[in-house]
């Protein structure tokens, strides 16, 4: 296979890193975007993009801190520019399922010239481990809004190994790939199978948005990140189109998604829903 350049927009985070690795098996060349790499990759710099995307084949684009904000589709235009400036062959683009304003960049990229896949996935198990849902875990106090809403879970794990092949085969050019487990789940199912691969009790209860957002803006978190949280739990977590399982894991790896019950399991041996983690 030939050894290529490959941009990993958010190279350290949920996705990004689990895709470096998987490409760094493969023999890639793997450059991470991120504010804390050199050449500096920032979604709000975009006068050093060029350097970033010197000399690359191919780009995965995780955007920061959601597609869903103002200025995203513009971000995602100029990165498209400068992709094509840079002569770069390939985009895979990381989207949100149920996600209308996600979909909006998506057409920019599908639009751009370039050979792209779209990975549009739904909620994340690793919400729950390594975002923002740890800290209520390690308490013990799970309190959400939209307690009926039906989730169908995707591991980062299977996002990342559908993305490493998007990125590394002709085959998945033009394809917009549905990323979900195979079953769905509401958050207190959720908590309900933490708890007990934890061994722990983990109370759920549920809350309104207005609820939700009066406790985050007590804690002293900013007015964007709230906006962003109430428009998750309100748009997206709302829209029926989210709870539609997809069974494009299974066609593309040949094998089920990795199942919430796995996730669990392996996530409660590594202690982490044991021991307090001051922020994540
Ligand atoms: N969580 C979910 O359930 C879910 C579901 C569907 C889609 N998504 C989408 O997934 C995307 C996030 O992907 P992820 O979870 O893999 O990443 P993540 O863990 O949220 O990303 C962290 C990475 O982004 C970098 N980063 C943070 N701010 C940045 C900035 N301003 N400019 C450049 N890099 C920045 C971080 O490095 P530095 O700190 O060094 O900059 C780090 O590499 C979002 O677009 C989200 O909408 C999430």
């Amino acid at each position: 296979m030939e050894k290529e350049n490959i941009l990993v927009i958010g190279g350290t985070g949920k996705t990004g890193r689990r895709i470096v690795a998987r490409l760094e098996a493969l023999g890639h060349n793997i450059r991470i975007g991120s504010r804390s790499a050199t050449p500096i990759f920032d979604w709000h710099k975009p006068e050093n993009w060029d350097a970033t995307l010197a000399g690359m084949d191919k780009v995965y684009i995780t955007y920061q801190p959601d597609l869903a904000v103002p200025g995203a589709l513009e971000s995602i235009e100029q990165l498209v520019k400068v992709s094509k400036r840079a002569n770069v062959k390939k985009l895979v683009l990381l989207s949100g399922k149920g996600e209308r304003e996600a979909q909006l960049c998506e057409q920019v990229v599908i639009h751009s010239g370039l050979d792209y896949t779209i990975v549009r996935a739904s909620w994340f198990n690793q919400n729950f481990s390594e975002n923002f849902l740890l800290e209520p875990i390690f308490d013990g106090l799970v309190a959400l809004p939209q307690a009926e809403a039906q989730i169908p879970w995707v591991d980062t794990d299977d996002i990342a190994e559908v993305a490493t092949k998007a990125l590394t085969e002709d085959i998945h050019n033009g394809q917009i790939y549905e990323l979900t487990g195979q079953r769905t789940l509401t958050f207190k199912d959720a908590v309900a199978e933490i708890a007990k691969a934890s061994n722990r009790d983990i109370a759920f209860v549920p809350i309104s948005v207005k609820e939700y957002g009066d406790g985050m803006r007590k804690t002293g978190l900013h007015e964007d990140f709230i906006w962003l949280i109430e428009y998750l739990f309100t748009e997206v977590l709302g829209n029926p189109e989210l709870a539609e399982v997809s069974h494009d894991i299974e066609k593309i790896l040949g094998r089920k998604p990795i199942d919430f019950s796995e996730y669990a399991a392996a996530t409660a041996e590594t202690g982490i829903w044991n021991k307090k983690i001051a922020k994540v």
